[in-house]
């Protein structure tokens, strides 16, 4: 993908998370009995093949890259115990990710992060996971 695409990519992310998702958290609770707060396609029986997949023997620290509003880090803070690192570049959707990992009952052990996957700040190794949904949608 060219770097000019990425770039048009995000703007177009950071129009969509400055927007209200009443309905769209109706939509997703009627549909799947909760509001996750997705921006993609991730459906939480999938979130949970993901939270399973990780193979983690105990809490560890989960990088979830191109985060959004926090799907599907808070269910993977919240079921996995894990400490979830949250790392996208529009600064509305981090904020929506934090009000989402308060409002899972996770906020002691989640992070929110404004940074690129191309340009990670954090040390190699630092995560025992990596996880991404729908980053490049
Ligand atoms: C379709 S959204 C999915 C968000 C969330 N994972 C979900 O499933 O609701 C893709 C996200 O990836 C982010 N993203 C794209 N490229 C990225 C990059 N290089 N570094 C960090 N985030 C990126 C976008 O800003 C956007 O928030």
């Amino acid at each position: 993908m060219r770097i000019k695409d990425h770039e048009e990519l995000i703007d177009r992310q950071a129009v969509k998370y400055a927007r209200s998702i009443s309905v769209w958290t109706a939509l997703e609770e009627a549909t799947f009995g909760m509001a996750m707060g997705s921006n993609g396609y991730l459906r939480p029986a999938e979130a949970e093949s993901l939270l399973a997949a990780l193979a983690l023997p105990g809490p560890g620290r989960v990088l979830d890259l191109g985060t959004g509003r926090g799907w599907p880090a808070w269910m993977l803070a919240r079921e996995g115990g894990h400490s979830v690192f949250g790392v996208d570049v529009p600064v509305e959707a981090l904020r929506s990710a934090r009000d989402a990992f308060e409002a899972a009952g996770v906020a002691e052990h989640t992070f929110v992060c404004a940074g690129s996957g191309s340009a990670l700040p954090f040390a190699s190794g630092f995560f025992d996971a990596v996880t991404h949904a729908d980053l490049l949608c």
